[in-house]
């Protein structure tokens, strides 16, 4: 476990040590952004560090509402709430939509927080092959669902891959169904204007999907977020016990999100040198030879049959003072990921020391294989 003596930025100090860090979901890099970090000063030292209560109750301040208005202009919708965090998120639309389907349909590897967010009741739960349309099709006319709810990931967390919302919306609409999509690691990435992984499929207007979000990947904060029409925000804010029976998100937090979404939106040069690095690391895995995703989202896995070889790459990455972790993760044969997220900040002479550092490893591979024949 990597232990942080410093915050998260390029470099990462560690039991004295300095690293370059290729690890974490700062893909904007603005975990440490000095406009984000006087904001929450700012807010700090006007509001205190919480306001003590829950949204409906005494907990409600006008910098929420303004952050509110502030994300539902970013996403092009009538109104949005923030809560405590976006893990909180698909429990609450899960459970405000709860009765308008007959049988939920998972994706296969979606992420914890989906499964946890699921509600008691008369609803089945199915999960469909990973990012398999077909195969969803099928239960879904298999099962009989006149109204079946589809739940996946937008961008899958550990792999990167995105689903293929562009086939799964006309399987959602042709079954009268609707489609929740966790765009955590989609939200200020995705898309022309940031706004996720159906904008990126332009699909930003449709009516049936709904996204739930979080300002703790690239918009660089904490706290999730629904941005959606006014009928549902109306109920969440009315009926959610997760939402109204939470404390309210604290002060620096909510300040911070409002300089974050100002820079999402009036810096979309940011996304522009995310994909320039993210295309650069990972068309030079492929080069040397590394088994990766061909999606452009800024996590690269390394995909690994066994354990030994990701931990020696991980291991060996440590020593030449650069981060990424081994995640273990069940995708079918391939059972080992060595994890490599990639920021907008991440300058060119850092992706060539890890470019470099990786050549090395398989050079280091090959010749102990070959002195062990
Ligand atoms: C797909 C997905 N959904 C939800 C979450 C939870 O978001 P947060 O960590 O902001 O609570 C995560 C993250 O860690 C995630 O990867």
């Amino acid at each position: 476990m990597l232990l942080l003596e410093s915050g998260v930025g390029n470099y990462v100090m560690s039991e004295g040590f300095r690293y370059s860090c290729f690890a974490g979901n700062n893909y904007l890099g603005l975990a440490n952004h000095p406009n984000l970090v006087k904001a929450a000063i700012d807010g700090t030292q006007k509001f205190g560090l919480n306001f003590s209560a829950s949204r409906q109750t005494t907990g409600t301040s006008l910098i929420h509402l303004e952050l509110e208005k502030q994300l539902a202009k970013f996403k092009q919708r009538d109104d949005a709430v923030v809560f405590a965090s976006g893990y909180l998120g698909n429990r609450i639309l899960l459970h405000i939509l709860k009765g308008e389907f007959d049988a939920i349909y998972a994706d296969q590897s979606a992420h914890s927080s989906i499964i946890d967010g699921i509600p008691s009741g008369n609803a089945q739960l199915f999960f469909y092959e990973h990012c398999n349309v077909s195969n969803l099709e099928y239960q879904i006319h298999k099962n009989k669902s006149v109204k079946p709810l589809v739940i996946t990931d937008g961008i899958f967390a550990l792999t990167g891959e995105i689903a293929p919302l562009d086939k799964i919306y006309p399987v959602v609409e042709n079954n009268n169904g609707l489609l929740i999509v966790d765009d955590a690691h989609a939200t200020g990435v995705l898309g022309e204007n940031g706004r996720g992984t159906p904008e990126f499929f332009n699909l930003g207007d449709v009516p049936r999907i709904f996204q739930t979000e979080t300002m703790s990947k690239a918009i660089g904060v904490y706290g999730g977020f629904i941005a959606s029409n006014t009928e549902i925000i109306r109920r969440i804010r009315e009926n959610s016990p997760a939402y109204g029976a939470s404390t309210a998100l604290p002060p620096s937090l909510v300040c911070a999100a409002s300089a974050a979404i100002e820079l999402v939106i009036n810096k979309p040069e940011l996304r522009k040198r995310l994909f320039f690095n993210a295309l650069k690391i990972r068309e030079g895995c492929k080069q040397l030879g590394f088994l990766t995703t061909n999606s452009c989202a800024p996590i690269i896995p390394l995909f690994f049959s066994n354990r030994n070889d990701a931990n020696d790459l991980s291991d060996f990455l440590k020593e030449h003072y650069i981060i990424a972790p081994l995640v273990s993760y069940p995708v079918k044969t391939v059972q080992f990921i060595v994890r490599i997220t990639v920021s907008a900040s991440h300058t060119d002479q850092q992706i060539d020391e890890l470019l470099t550092v990786l050549e090395q490893w398989k050079i280091h591979k090959t010749d102990s294989i070959s002195l062990s024949v």
